[in-house]
C-alpha cells in the first residue's frame, strides 16, 4: 500500500509547522500537527499537559496521536521535536511515510525560540546550554532516520518547501 505521507521532524523551532502547512498546500495533501491534535484534544496548551500530568503523560500522547494519525494517507504531518525520543514512534514513521528533517543550528534557533511561550522543555534559566544538550542528544538521531535533510538556516519558507519538492522528487 502506499501511503504518501511526509513528516516533518527537527529540532523546536526549526519550522516544522509552518513548513508543513505550505507543503501540505503545494502538494495537496491534508495537513495535521501532532502538538495542535493534542492540545486540541486535551484543551490544554503543551504547558498545562506538562503541568498537570508531566512529562510522560504528554509523549504517551503524542505516540497515541501518532498512532491515529497513521491511518492517514496522503498527508503532511508535523511532529513535536521530542518525537523521536520513542523508538516505536520513530518505525512508525518510517514504515507509513517519509520523514523530512529541518536542521536548524543553535543561533537561529536560539532567536526564534526565546520569546516563545507554550515549550515548557525551555522554560527556566540557561536557554542556551538547554538547547546545546538537546542538539547533541537528537541531531544524531533526526539524521539518522531520516530520507531527507533540509538546512533552514538563512533561508525563507518558500526555499525550504521549494527544496524539500525537489528533492522529493
Ligand atoms: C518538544 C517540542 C514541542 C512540543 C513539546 C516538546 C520537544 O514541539 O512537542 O514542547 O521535546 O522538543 P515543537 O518542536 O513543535 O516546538
Amino acid at each position: 500500500m502506499q501511503f504518501n505521507n511526509i513528516f516533518l521532524i527537527g529540532l523546536m523551532g526549526s519550522g516544522k509547522t509552518s513548513i508543513g502547512k505550505i507543503l501540505a498546500k503545494k502538494l495537496k495533501k491534508k495537513f495535521f500537527d501532532i502538538d495542535h491534535e493534542i492540545i486540541n484534544k486535551m484543551n490544554l496548551t503543551i504547558s498545562e499537559i506538562f503541568e498537570k500530568y508531566g512529562e510522560k503523560k504528554f509523549r504517551e500522547m503524542e505516540s497515541e496521536i501518532l498512532d491515529a494519525l497513521t491511518m492517514n494517507e496522503n498527508a503532511v504531518i508535523s511532529t513535536g521535536g521530542g518525537i523521536i525520543l520513542n523508538k516505536k514512534n520513530i518505525s512508525k514513521m518510517r514504515t507509513i511515510g517519509i520523514i523530512v528533517h529541518l536542521d536548524i543550528d543553535i543561533k537561529t534557533q536560539i532567536f526564534r525560540v526565546k520569546n516563545t511561550k507554550n515549550r515548557p522543555l525551555l522554560d527556566g534559566e540557561n536557554l542556551q546550554d538547554k538547547l546545546k544538550q538537546m542538539k547533541q542528544k537528537r541531531d544524531k538521531i533526526y539524521k539518522k532516520i531520516s530520507n531527507i535533510t533540509i538546512l533552514v538556516t538563512k533561508k525563507n519558507k518558500s526555499r525550504i518547501v521549494t527544496e524539500i519538492e525537489d528533492k522529493l522528487q
